[in-house]
């Protein structure tokens, strides 16, 4: 496959054709696969022959997804996880040593905090933040062990924009990784090996998959440092199952049309929610009053299918327009067909003290929405009459 559009690559990229000469890939659900004889089995043990021995190492369906991947983010290599976290937690185990240090942005998803706080420090490996606007600051953050720079762009759930390529020349300037959770954005959008990323993972759970059925991760980068996370998973079991490849696979077909239509439906849902006199601000990257605008027209190809406000009266205002949504889910997940409102500080964010929830932009009335591919017009209806209730 050598076209240079995201678009053919993501439809393109196919597994080779078995002897029925089936247009679609077909699913390979087998755990093992057999060998010609005792010397095919040992060289294939060996690593002298690259071909699948056994679907914790690898599998064509995961295969074909991780490939789609590689090309869409401009990455030599990758590993499938069974979810978002697996390939976050596998790729910073594979990677780090005790007495290691991460230097992370405040603002990341909810369990990639709990890994660098609770469950890395078993392992004495520490983690220092900087909030979005603090990015002066980092240098001072970076020690003789710090090993990784990690941020997510847009972040989770105040939809910040993270300048990529100053925190890649970092990085390079100090001889350590950036590593990316691309999560919101998607290949699509933003590539980040672009502005200096070693590594990009994905929860592909969400917008990869897009129709919310079945969870997956991938993690892609540099040939030497997939490697070793791959010889790190191949033992330890994180892989993402064949059917889940096959889906995400397939959806990957579908995802730039799908994001065009998330990214515009997002826009104009952002535009309605700025002129409602209900809402105190929106959070929308492609929004001119967001405050890095330019930077998002600079990464980003379009806005992304998050949008977040504050509705006024806070936590309790907050909670309220929660009650009176009707055609909207709520529900923990994002990057669904189906439009899902969350209020951050009630319930995914609710375990943080009230000064590190404000740190990180979520206020009392902050409100998550994922715009879905339901009519723009229906999904401003219910906005506009759950903030009229
Ligand atoms: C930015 C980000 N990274 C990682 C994850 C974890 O992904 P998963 O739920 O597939 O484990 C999520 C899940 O919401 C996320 O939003």
């Amino acid at each position: 496959m050598n076209s240079k559009h995201i678009e053919t690559q993501a439809i393109r990229t196919q597994i080779d054709r078995t002897q029925f000469l089936e247009h679609s890939s077909p699913l390979y659900l087998t755990s093992s696969y057999v060998f010609e004889d005792a010397e095919d089995m040992r060289a294939s043990f060996a690593d002298e022959k690259e071909r699948n021995i056994y679907s914790r190492y690898s599998n064509p369906n995961t295969s074909e997804f991780v490939e789609k991947v590689c090309l869409m983010e401009g990455a030599e290599r990758g590993y499938a996880f069974a979810s978002g976290m697996s390939a976050v937690f596998s790729t910073f185990a594979a990677l780090l040593s005790s007495e290691d240090h991460i230097v992370s942005c405040r603002s990341i998803f909810g369990s990639t905090q709990t890994l660098f706080n609770n469950i890395l420090p078993k392992w004495n490996i520490s983690t220092s933040y900087f909030k979005i606007d603090e990015l002066d600051n980092i240098e001072s953050l970076i020690q003789p062990n710090t090993k990784v720079i990690y941020a997510e762009s847009p972040t989770n759930p105040a939809v910040d924009i993270l300048d990529l390529k100053r925190l890649g020349d970092l990085a390079k300037k100090h001889n350590i990784l950036f590593i990316v959770d691309n999560c919101f954005a998607t290949p699509y959008l933003q590539q980040p090996i672009k502005f200096g990323a070693d590594l990009v993972i994905h929860s592909a759970t969400k917008l990869m998959d897009g129709q919310g059925r079945v969870l997956g991760g991938v993690t892609v980068g540099t040939v030497n440092l997939i490697q070793k996370i791959y010889l790190f998973s191949r033992n330890t079991g994180p892989a993402l199952s064949p059917f889940n490849a096959w889906v995400l696979s397939k959806s990957l077909e579908t995802l730039p049309v799908r994001i065009d239509r998330h990214c515009d439906s997002a826009l104009k849902v952002a535009e309605f929610l700025e002129s409602h006199d209900n809402v105190n601000f929106v959070k929308y990257p492609f929004l001119k009053s967001h405050p890095q605008y330019d930077l998002a027209k600079q990464q980003m190809k379009l806005g992304g299918s998050i949008v977040a406000f504050e509705v006024k009266g806070g936590i309790e205002a907050g909670r309220k327009f929660l009650n009176s949504i009707k055609l909207l889910s709520l529900s923990a997940n994002l990057g669904d067909t189906r439009s899902i409102v969350t209020h951050p500080a009630s319930t995914t964010h609710a375990k943080l003290t009230e000064d590190v929830r404000l740190e990180t932009g979520i206020t009392g009335g902050l409100i998550r929405v994922s715009i879905g591919l339901e009519h723009p017009e229906d999904i401003i209806n219910d906005l506009k009459q759950a903030l009229e209730n």
